[in-house]
């Protein structure tokens, strides 16, 4: 068996956001215009500039338990008042980002490398269906490509931030279908129903709920769901592809790439690795989640 080359994929591609330190076990960020200090404990090293700057942030995180969970619980401590949402940009794109009770801001720059690679290849021919859609950014980026989009989250809290962020790109006239289900259990059905895709974004949690109370855990479903897409996508058409993140759970890029290997045996290219985010003011890098992305030439 060959082993597989991985790749570290580098979000470098943004000006309203930036890493400008990590270390200690956080990180420091500017989100927009203001800063944020949040856990990080893949931050081993020593951070490199003054503990001042860190002291003269906006907003500090504390987690309510030690982990490395995006979606772990725990408050903002903040050193002057913050708007409830602020206007962001991506490569033109407008969104919101905003403070939530869990240790996320409403937008997952490292993704930026997949909004990229989804819209180069959505175009009106084609359908993409982005399970655990949340911020819809990736729905976005393939629908102001001209693509038409299923985007899909079991949170109604989650689909309204997605739809503010589709006004705040001015798309509101793209082709985006906004669905509230579980997401195994709406690609089941669309297999029933017949209906084929030309790419598939999924960004599962570690754990979660469909509406009606549906379990997802990673780890005892992540094959069966890659096994479904892989049907979804089974056609002749072109340019087809997907894109699998993972983040903080105990997996490996060579663990997550046998698993999707053996699970969508479809002909095509794929790539593994790590996705990484760039300091503002050294060459280091932070680690921040593996995926698995195929395409179909
Ligand atoms: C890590 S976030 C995805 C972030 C996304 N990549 C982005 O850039 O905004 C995971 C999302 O999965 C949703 N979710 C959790 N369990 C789900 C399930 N069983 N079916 C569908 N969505 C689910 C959550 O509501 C949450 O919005």
């Amino acid at each position: 068996m060959t082993a597989p080359e991985f790749t570290t994929l580098v979000a470098d591609d943004w000006r309203d956001y930036a890493l400008l330190d990590s270390g200690a076990g956080r990180k420091l960020e500017r989100v927009g215009p203001y800063t944020f200090v949040r856990p990080e404990p893949l931050a081993l090293w020593a951070p490199r500039t003054d503990e001042s700057d860190w002291a003269h942030a906006d907003a500090v995180f504390s987690a309510n338990a030690v982990g490395d969970d995006d979606d772990a619980a725990g408050r903002w401590r903040t050193t002057r008042a913050l708007p409830e949402s602020w206007p962001m940009q991506w490569d033109g794109l407008t969104f919101h980002a905003r403070t939530t009770p869990f240790r996320h801001l409403a937008v997952f720059p490292e993704h930026s490398v997949h909004w990229r690679f989804a819209a180069a290849r959505a175009n009106a021919n084609g359908e993409t269906l982005n399970l655990f859609g949340y911020t819809g950014l990736a729905s976005l980026a393939c629908a102001r490509a001209g693509g038409r989009v299923t985007h899909v989250d079991a949170s109604k809290r989650a689909i309204a931030f997605a739809r503010e962020n589709q006004a705040a790109a001015g798309l509101d006239a793209a082709p985006i279908r906004w669905i509230v289900d579980d997401a195994h259990a709406f690609v089941k059905r669309e297999i029933r129903r017949g209906r084929r895709y030309q790419g598939v974004i999924l960004d599962p949690p570690k754990y979660g709920r469909g509406p009606k109370g549906e379990t997802w855990r990673i780890e005892e479903k992540l094959s069966e769901l890659l096994s479904d897409c892989a049907a979804l996508l089974d056609h002749g058409g072109a340019d087809r592809f997907l894109i699998l993140t993972v983040y903080a759970v105990r997996l490996t890029p060579l663990a997550l790439a046998q698993t999707a290997q053996a699970a969508m045996p479809l002909p095509g290219q794929w790539t593994f690795g790590e996705m990484a985010l760039p300091h503002a003011n050294d060459d280091r890098l932070l680690p921040t989640a593996i995926f698995a992305r195929w395409s179909s030439r």
